[in-house]
């Protein structure tokens, strides 16, 4: 016997979820293709946990349509549904050993206890736990109970697999490792999986596409690349990735390209699709170089207008080994700025020059 993916697609059609007069998840329609994985992100309160629980059947809709696999599961139960979710807090028997909590929900649902144990000691296996099915989940660290968690879901072979924050309980260094881990079973296997996070980096790293949400609708939904790069909004220009937000004029369209004014230079940035006229500029920190005053003529050395720079007060200069990070005093109003030039940092007080450089800068609506 082995494990295998049953991966089935799921579509939301214009669901909601209302408790009283206030929508927890309003009027949402999405589809997630067979074995990818999607992240719903966003900041808390969203309507993240509600919508991964109206997959799960946890959580019934007020109103709209929910297919999994094409077909319509939107009165079905939790228990007729073929998905399964792994909580935040493991939800282990404590008294159980880890084989048994990992064969506890194929043994429920009528697998013979050999052949369970044989799934539970594949899934262990699975999850790199191969050997630890005798100990009790408090013999094991907090990383090794959640890998049971996942092995516990894993073995029931779901059609979705549903996460809901599942590593908030660890510490910084074992969720990268744990997030690359869920990362590699889920593309090994094919599985489908909803993974809830409100950590933008943690979703930028596992996910196939990411559905931003913002109170209880999709704000944008994209590639990791491109919600980073083509954000449509401001919410998503800031949550995703962080961006300096300065006022601009859209003044020329073209070519995919939009021409951008801001105070008197010239910007090329992917068109947005706005009208002219007042825009916001979202410049990611990284899209902003600084350069001592007075290196190449100084400041009023350029005259076309395009690529060169503005001058700004360094307000904080911070050392972080692989990076500098400056705050910066500028007329487009204070700055932050991630700068890999360690070996020439320009120290706090001095002015320099601080140049734009067109990729990671999108222009959203004001
Ligand atoms: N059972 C309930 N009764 C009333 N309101 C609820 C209930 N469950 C959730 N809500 C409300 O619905 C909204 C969305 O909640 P949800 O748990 O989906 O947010 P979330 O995005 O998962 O947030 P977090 O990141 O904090 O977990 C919140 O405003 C919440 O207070
Ligand atoms: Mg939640």
């Amino acid at each position: 016997m082995s494990i295998a993916s049953k991966a089935a697609g799921v579509e939301f059609r214009n669901v909601s979820r209302r408790y009283g007069s206030t929508a927890a998840v309003d009027d949402v329609s999405f589809s997630i293709e067979a074995g990818t994985l999607v992240t719903l992100l966003g900041p808390s309160g969203c309507g993240k946990t509600t919508t991964l629980r109206m997959i799960a059947g946890l959580e019934m809709a007020s109103g709209g349509t929910i297919l999994i696999g094409g077909k319509d599961v939107t009165r079905l139960p939790a228990t007729d549904r073929n998905v399964t979710m792994v909580f935040q807090s493991y939800a282990l028997f404590p008294h159980m050993s880890v084989a048994d909590n990992v064969a506890y929900g194929l043994v429920v649902s009528g697998v013979r206890k050999r052949d369970a144990a044989a799934r539970a000691a594949e899934g262990l296996e699975l999850v790199g736990l191969g050997g630890y099915g005798q100990r009790l989940p408090s013999e094991l660290s907090g990383g090794q109970q959640q890998r049971v968690a996942v092995a516990r879901a894993l073995v029931l072979e779901p059609e979705v697999l549903l996460f809901d924050e599942p590593l908030s309980n660890l510490d910084a260094k074992l969720r990268r490792k744990m997030r690359d881990d869920i990362r590699e079973l889920q593309q090994k296997l094919g599985l489908t999986s909803v993974y809830v996070t409100h950590d933008q980096e943690e979703a930028l790293a596992v996910s196939d596409r990411i559905i931003v949400m913002n109170k209880s609708v999709i704000a944008q939904t994209g590639t990791p690349d491109e919600l980073y790069r083509r954000p449509n909004s401001r919410f998503v220009a800031d949550f995703i990735g962080g961006a300096n937000l300065i006022d601009g004029e859209l003044v020329a369209r073209g070519g995919g390209t939009a021409t951008v004014a801001l105070g008197r230079l010239t910007l090329s940035v992917p068109d947005p699709g706005l009208p002219a006229g007042g825009i916001l500029l979202a410049v990611r920190p990284n899209a902003i170089r600084l350069r001592p005053a007075g290196a190449d003529g100084g400041i009023n050395g350029g005259g076309d207008g395009s690529g060169d720079g503005i001058p700004v007060t360094v307000r904080k200069a911070t050392y972080l080994g692989s990076h500098m990070e400056y705050g910066l005093t500028s007329e487009f109003g204070d700055l932050f700025v991630v700068d890999p030039n360690v070996a020439n940092p320009v120290p706090a007080g001095a002015t320099a020059l601080a140049t734009f450089t067109g990729d990671g800068i999108a222009a959203v609506a004001r």
